[in-house]
């Protein structure tokens, strides 16, 4: 089983604890998980190591935010190429944002991406919990597939 980098951004916190539930969800399925601030990605070696990786951004303004948009710029040169891959956030209304990272892991990184981004309106409502911790056993699976 392999190891899982996930990383996320945050204004209000919402965004960190679908992170967390997502990592519990890869950890039941038998991995590591290491959940890191976007803030903590300085440089393309700081991404190297893992077997799987998961971005995640919540949408303001329709679009993500601006540490995932220039932590996606450092991970092109990151040779993530084949590595499984997710994407996941906090929305309030439209949610734009999981999808846009989710394009450009799979066009861009040429990621292997699990069937879809994860959009939550909060990890607390509506199964939201669960559907986080189901996103992280799915990305587990995966990488036991793998
Ligand atoms: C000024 C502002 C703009 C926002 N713009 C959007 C938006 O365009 N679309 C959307 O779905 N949610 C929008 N939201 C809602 C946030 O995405 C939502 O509150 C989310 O849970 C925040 O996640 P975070 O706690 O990880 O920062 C906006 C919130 C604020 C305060």
């Amino acid at each position: 089983m392999g190891k899982v980098l996930v990383v996320y951004c945050t204004r209000v916190g919402a965004t960190k604890k679908i992170a967390d539930l997502i990592a519990e969800g890869i950890r039941i399925e038998g991995g590591e998980a290491d959940v890191v601030n976007v803030t903590g990605i300085k440089k393309e070696e700081d991404l190297d190591g893992y077997d799987g990786y998961l971005f995640g951004s919540p949408t303001y303004h329709g679009e993500m935010m601006q540490g995932m948009k220039t932590m996606l710029f450092l991970a092109e040169k990151s040779n993530l190429e084949g590595k499984v891959g997710g994407s996941f956030g906090a929305f309030g209304w439209s949610g734009e944002a999981p999808g846009r990272v989710f394009d450009t892991m799979d066009h861009i990184l040429k990621m292997d991406m699990v069937s879809g981004p994860l959009s939550l309106k909060s990890a607390a409502l509506g199964g939201g919990t669960q559907m986080a911790q189901d996103y992280g056993r799915e990305i587990g699976k995966k990488l036991n597939a793998s």
